[in-house]
């Protein structure tokens, strides 16, 4: 299972060192949890590099560094963005595009996200690529419609051979930080579609639903973790708030057990 938390506009470098110390001390020793899971922090691009220095001097396998945005121009006359090159060379193997906060608050086009997703790619970063339906599209049952768009756009120009690049976060607007998440069934369903249709776009390529990785953000807690990380079909789970505090993340983890 793929553990991801997204820590938005939360922490200071110290608080980001803080957080790595005492989970580390809750975590050492779990060589076996390691060996089947991977956690991924998405940090504020300021707290990177200490969160970098922290996981190298600590040797802990699986935990990975990520970014929550880029921009996907290379360098040049971009007052306060950060490009994919940038990001790549601070060590980081990882980041999250096309949140749907990204969208909402800062006007982020399907187009955009995908220009960046493609600069990205160029790096050879990943990309945890959100894409979700708000409630008024859930209410009038164009759920699939509007994922099918999302993934269309985003991944236009992308080879078949850089989907292992590319984690899909199917992310409800409805369910971020809203504590409502969707149910096991949904998120199954909304899984295996996912996958389905982004094999369809590559020819309906049976492999390539084994390749993509899809999780589910949205409301992600330590009561109802362990149930989600049941659903059938999902390869992890993006947690916003729970992941702020340590005690919490770790309980949650645990369930990927
Ligand atoms: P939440 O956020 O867990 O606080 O709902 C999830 C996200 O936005 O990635």
């Amino acid at each position: 299972m793929l553990i991801v938390a997204n820590w938005k506009m939360h922490k200071t470098i110290n608080e980001t060192r803080d957080f790595i110390n005492n989970f580390y001390e809750n975590f050492k020793n779990k060589e076996e949890f390691a060996k089947k899971n991977k956690i991924i922090l998405c940090v504020p691009f300021i707290c990177i590099d200490e969160a970098l220095k922290q996981i190298r001097n600590k040797n802990i396998d699986n935990l990975f560094i990520a970014a929550q945005n880029c921009y996907f121009e290379k360098e040049g006359a971009f007052t306060g963005e950060i490009s994919a090159y940038m990001l790549k060379k601070t060590g980081i193997k990882y980041v999250i595009l096309g949140h749907s906060e990204r969208r909402l608050l800062f006007s982020e086009t399907d187009e955009i996200i995908n220009k960046k997703v493609l600069s990205c790619l160029k790096e050879d970063l990943s990309v945890i690529l959100c894409i979700g339906e708000n409630l008024e599209q859930k209410n009038k049952r164009l759920t699939e419609e509007i994922l099918s768009n999302q993934l269309i756009k985003a991944l236009k120009g992308v080879s078949k051979y850089d989907l292992d690049k590319i984690i899909v976060a199917y992310e409800p607007v409805w369910a971020i930080g809203t504590k409502k998440s969707a149910s096991c069934l949904e998120i199954s369903k909304i899984a295996r579609y996912i996958k389905e249709e982004i094999s369809s776009f590559y020819g309906k390529d049976k492999n390539l639903v084994k390749i993509i990785k899809v999780l589910y953000g949205g409301s992600v807690n330590t009561e109802n973790a362990n149930k989600i990380l049941k659903a059938e079909n999902l390869d992890g789970i993006l947690v916003g708030k729970a992941s702020l505090n340590y005690e919490d993340f770790l309980k949650i983890i645990y369930c990927a057990k």
